[in-house]
C-alpha cells in the first residue's frame, strides 16, 4: 500500500486508489447493473471517505471529476492499494461478549464426543458473576479490538451472562461503551438460584431487570429452546421489551424445531438468528416478511434469518440450509455469536468461509450477508454498504477479490481497515 499524505484534520479526506474489486452492496447508488449482483461490484475504482463518510464511489477513471464534485479539493491523504480488493466493514450482528471465565474443558470434552447443551451458559455466569468491572471491560474491549482487526466495523453486543438485576445492568452498561447495539439478553438461561421456579425468574426479566437494562439498551432478545426459555416465556419477554421501547429479535431453532421463529415472524423481530432447524412454514414466513402487508408493516422491515455457523462448526451440529432460504427468497445475514462457549471466534472472514464451504452460499452471498445482511437484521441503513453518505467503514484485503476469504480459509488476509473515515 503507497501513500502520499497532507496536512488534514481529525477526519482526513481519504482517497483510496487502485482497488481492483470494490464490492459496494449499492447497485443502484452507484450505478451497476443490480440484475446481475447485489453487492454492487466496481473495477478498477476509487473510493473517497470524508468527514467520516463516503463521498464519492466508481472508476478510478473518473475520479479527478468525482472528488472535484464532492469534495471541491485535493485530498488529504492518498492511498494506493495496488489492485486490492476493498468491501464495507463487516457488521456482525449476534455476539456476547460480556464475560469472564473460559471453557476450553467443555470443548475438549465436546470434541471427545460429549454434545453440546444450554447448560454450559451457566458456567460462564458463574465466572463472570464474579468479575470485576474492570476484568469485564478488559476483557470486551480486547475482543472488540480483537474482531476490528479482521474486518468488523460494527458489532451487536448482548448480556446474558449476569442473569441478576445487578449483574445483567452492568453488563448492558459496559456494552454501551463499545457499542450502540446493545442486546438486553436476561433470558438467556434460567439461573440455578431460579431453577425450581422458571416463571418467577421471568417474572423478573420482565420487572426490574428490564427497568434497569432498557436504558442502556436498543434491542431485547430471548432464548427460545429447550433447555431454554418455552414460546409463551419468549413472548412474554419479547413484548415487555417491546413495551419499554425496544427492538425485538431472538435465538430460535438452534439444538431443534420449534416455535421460535414463527413467533419472531409474528412480532415484527428485526431478525431471528440460528435458524439451524426450520420446517416448511418457517422458511415460508421469514421470506413471507418481506413482502408488504400495508401500513401495518412496511417491507424494509422484514425478519432477517441471521446465520451463526461458527456454532455448528465449534459443536459438530449440522449447518444451518441457506441455500434452502435464500431461494424461497428470505433475506440472510451471517454473524459470529462470539462466545465462550458455542463459537469462540470473531472471524467474519471464517463465517464467509464456512458458508460458501458448507452452507451453499455463493460468495456474493456470503459477503452480501456478512455485511448488509448484518446491516439488515439490526435495522442499520448507514452501515454495510459503500455508497456517498454512507458510514466509511472499509476493508482492504490483501487479495486481489473478495473470493479469497473462502478460497483461503484460516489466512489473515484483512490488510487494512477504516472505521468512521479513520484508519484502525
Ligand atoms: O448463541 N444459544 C444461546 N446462547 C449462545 C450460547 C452461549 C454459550 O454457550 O455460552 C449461543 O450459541
Ligand atoms: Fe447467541
Amino acid at each position: 500500500m503507497r501513500e502520499v499524505e497532507h496536512p488534514g484534520g481529525a477526519h482526513p479526506a481519504t482517497l483510496i486508489l487502485g482497488i481492483g474489486e470494490l464490492t459496494t452492496n449499492a447497485p443502484e447508488a452507484v450505478g451497476v447493473d443490480p440484475v446481475d449482483d447485489p453487492t454492487g461490484v466496481v473495477r478498477d475504482a476509487a473510493l473517497l471517505l470524508d468527514g467520516g463518510r463516503v463521498a464519492w464511489v466508481g472508476p478510478e477513471s473518473a475520479c479527478a471529476d468525482g472528488v472535484e464534485q464532492a469534495l471541491g479539493r485535493a485530498p488529504d491523504r492518498v492511498v494506493a492499494v495496488e489492485g486490492r480488493a476493498v468491501l464495507p466493514g463487516f457488521v456482525d450482528s449476534h455476539t456476547h461478549l460480556v464475560f469472564d471465565g473460559d471453557r476450553t474443558a467443555e470443548f475438549e470434552a465436546r470434541m471427545a464426543g460429549r454434545p453440546y447443551a444450554a447448560g454450559g451458559i451457566r458456567a460462564t455466569v458463574a465466572a463472570t458473576r464474579a468479575a470485576s468491572d474492570d476484568a469485564l471491560r478488559a476483557n470486551l474491549r480486547k475482543h472488540v479490538d480483537e474482531a476490528l482487526t479482521q474486518g468488523t466495523t460494527t458489532l451487536e453486543v448482548k448480556s446474558g451472562y449476569g442473569l441478576s438485576v445487578a449483574d445483567e445492568e452492568r453488563a448492558v452498561r459496559l456494552a454501551a461503551e463499545v457499542t450502540d447495539e446493545v442486546t438486553f439478553l436476561g433470558a438467556h438461561v434460567v439461573p440455578p438460584e431460579c431453577a425450581d421456579d422458571p416463571d418467577a425468574y421471568v417474572d423478573l426479566v420482565v420487572g426490574d431487570m428490564l427497568a434497569a437494562c432498557a436504558p442502556h439498551a436498543r434491542w431485547v432478545d430471548v432464548f427460545c429452546e429447550t433447555g431454554a426459555f418455552t414460546p409463551e416465556q419468549s413472548q412474554r419477554v419479547l413484548e415487555a421489551g417491546a413495551a419499554a421501547g425496544l427492538g425485538v429479535r431472538l435465538h430460535a431453532s438452534q439444538l431443534g424445531p420449534g416455535e421460535g421463529v414463527r413467533l419472531a415472524v409474528d412480532l415484527g423481530a428485526a431478525a431471528v438468528d440460528h435458524c439451524t432447524y426450520l420446517s416448511d412454514d418457517d422458511v415460508a414466513a421469514l421470506a413471507g416478511s418481506w413482502s408488504s402487508d400495508g401500513a401495518s408493516r412496511p417491507a424494509a422491515h422484514g425478519t432477517v434469518a441471521t446465520l451463526l455457523p461458527g456454532v455448528e462448526f465449534s459443536t459438530r451440529q449440522p449447518y444451518p440450509d441457506a441455500r434452502r432460504l435464500l431461494d424461497a427468497g428470505a433475506v440472510v445475514a451471517l454473524a459470529s455469536d462470539c462466545n465462550p462457549g458455542s463459537s469462540y471466534t470473531s472471524s467474519m472472514p471464517l463465517m464467509v468461509a464456512l458458508a460458501v464451504r458448507e452452507m451453499g452460499m455463493t460468495v456474493p452471498e456470503a459477503v452480501w450477508a456478512a455485511s448488509a445482511g448484518g446491516a439488515a437484521a439490526l435495522r442499520r441503513e448507514d452501515v454495510g454498504h459503500l455508497a456517498p453518505g454512507a458510514r466509511a467503514d472499509a476493508v482492504v484485503l490483501d487479495a486481489p477479490s473478495r473470493t479469497h476469504l473462502a478460497y483461503r480459509p484460516g489466512v489473515p488476509l484483512v490488510h487494512a481497515v477504516w472505521q468512521g473515515g479513520r484508519q484502525v
